[in-house]
């Protein structure tokens, strides 16, 4: 594909002059405009990957200009042209995101070196990038699995808003991937060196998460008795994953809003506003719309994060991925318990595939983990699975009352009806031999014979009566 640049400048034969010399010297497909405004409409509308300013401009100059593009998308190169008495405001542009600049008059060789650098950089950013890439699938960072359709375009959009500063706002019911989609994003884009931190809005309560977020100084509320930095500053040039966003407090949100839009934040207690160089990432289980209605969610925020949707499907609606993730999480767990179960049964598959899953790929994650745990073969089977007995407690009778009791007394409950059941079926098997029923239990005589004095069980009622 041919790149495209956009030359702007408020001089018509210098536009002319440059749209000969790369034309004719380019590869490049090549759009020039005066107005520095129209041009950054232009810019938003279409895709560009240089741009070519003059500094002194009417209405809008080059350094605002290249701000203003930077911001829409960071990865485009910008040269400024500049008289030789603006060489400082250069300097600056170059401080402030602009590649090169070059002096007018020029000779057309030195703009086309600038050019052909220019290529040459964005070439080496995109080998990076795709060597970024491989390397996030390498390293054991997010695997995110998925061969389905609706799966499939959704890593492709994911690959490709990643290298982008847009803010992503990723929905899903419970234990979709919310979270590991965000760690991919952070993964795939230019920023996978810097920090990717997490903050959960809901675990934090209220009155806390404000200097969690921004940090605070010393003796802004009591027990504040030294400065501290927030996770805001925390994440850095990296990405700041807002987990649960539909949790936040609406006073939080206007906060928020004002980083999200100005990139600026004041510590709790300090008059100094900060800057902050983030990429956002939000998670949310709600329907954010319907908070809006109940003014629960502000619809600016909810305009400011939602620029980039990922809606992830739930586990039912991608049934076809289930073998694919159920293998994964069996290597997974049997890698982390030691153990050497390599495979499902067809019959384990397919009950696997016949269940609802309302905890999504969280719930088949923690089926297939115990399932590895019970398996006592190389293969995982049906019962290992455990699935008609799922969150039942193994004596119903307890099932009301456990929730009342303490740990001790429900645990000691517990064992003392364990016991009962298991001595009841020893000696059932055994027909009320005693010795036999502790040769079967592999436990001492003695120790079967007090167990049964604490259970108040009799050895008698099991003996086979003659008839
Ligand atoms: N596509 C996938 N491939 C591999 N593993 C996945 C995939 N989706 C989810 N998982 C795994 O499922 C578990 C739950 O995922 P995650 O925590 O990202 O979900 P969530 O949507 O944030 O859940 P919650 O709403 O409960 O916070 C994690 O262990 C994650 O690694
Ligand atoms: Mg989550």
């Amino acid at each position: 594909m041919r790149g495209r640049i956009l030359i702007v400048d408020d001089e018509k034969d210098m536009l002319a002059l440059l749209k000969r010399i790369t034309s004719e010297e380019t590869d490049y497909e090549v759009v020039t405009e005066v107005d520095s405004v129209k041009a950054l409409e232009l810019f938003k509308a279409n895709q560009f990957d240089l741009v070519i300013t003059d500094l002194k401009m009417p209405k809008m100059d080059g350094i605002t200009l290249l701000e203003a593009v930077k911001k829409i998308n960071p990865d485009v190169s910008v040269i400024i042209l500049t008289a030789y008495a603006t060489i400082e405001t250069a300097v600056e542009a170059i401080r402030k995101g602009a590649y090169d600049y070059v002096t007018k008059p020029f000779k057309r060789e030195r703009i086309l070196v600038t050019i052909a650098k220019v290529m040459q950089w964005q070439k080496m950013v995109r080998e990076n990038l795709s060597l970024r890439q491989a390397l996030a699938q390498k390293d054991g960072s997010p695997l995110l699995l998925g061969s389905t359709p609706v799966m499939k375009q959704l890593l492709e959009r994911i690959r490709q808003v990643a290298p982008t500063m847009a803010t992503v706002l990723i929905t899903g019911a419970s234990g979709t991937g919310k979270e590991l989609v965000a760690r991919a994003t952070h993964q795939y884009s230019l920023r996978s060196s810097k920090k990717f931190i997490t903050v959960n809005c809901t675990a934090i309560p209220e009155q806390v998460i404000e200097s969690e977020l921004f940090g605070h100084v010393k003796g802004a509320f009591t027990g504040a008795w030294k400065d501290k930095r927030g996770l805001v500053e925390e994440a850095h040039e990296g990405t700041l994953f807002l987990d649960e966003i539909g949790d936040l407090s609406v006073n939080m949100q206007t906060k928020l809003l004002r980083l999200l839009q100005e990139g600026e934040y004041k510590p709790v207690g300090s008059l100094v506003t900060k800057k902050a160089d983030i990429r956002f990432i939000a998670a949310t289980n709600h329907n954010l719309k319907a908070d809006i209605n109940d003014k629960h969610f502000r619809e600016d925020l909810y305009y400011r994060l939602n620029v980039i949707h990922i809606d992830l499907p739930s586990l039912k609606e991608r049934k076809q991925d289930i073998p694919l993730l159920a293998h994964h999480f069996l290597k997974k767990y049997a890698e982390t318990n030691g153990k050497e179960v390599r495979k499902l049964s067809p019959e384990a598959t397919q009950a696997l595939l016949s269940r609802e899953y309302p905890g999504n790929v969280r719930e088949l994650e923690n089926i297939i983990e115990r399932g590895v745990i019970f398996c006592t073969s190389g293969t995982l089977q049906v019962k290992d699975l455990h699935l008609d007995t799922e969150g039942e407690l193994p004596y119903p009778e307890l099932k009301e009352d456990i929730a009342r009791l303490s740990f001790k007394d429900a645990k000691d409950k517990m064992i003392s009806l364990f016991h009962n059941q298991y001595i009841v079926s020893l000696l059932r098997e055994s027909g009320g031999n005693i010795s036999k029923a502790a040769d079967m239990a592999g436990i001492q005589r003695q120790y079967l014979h007090r167990l049964m004095k604490e259970a108040g069980i009799d050895a008698e009622q099991f003996k086979q009566k003659p008839e």
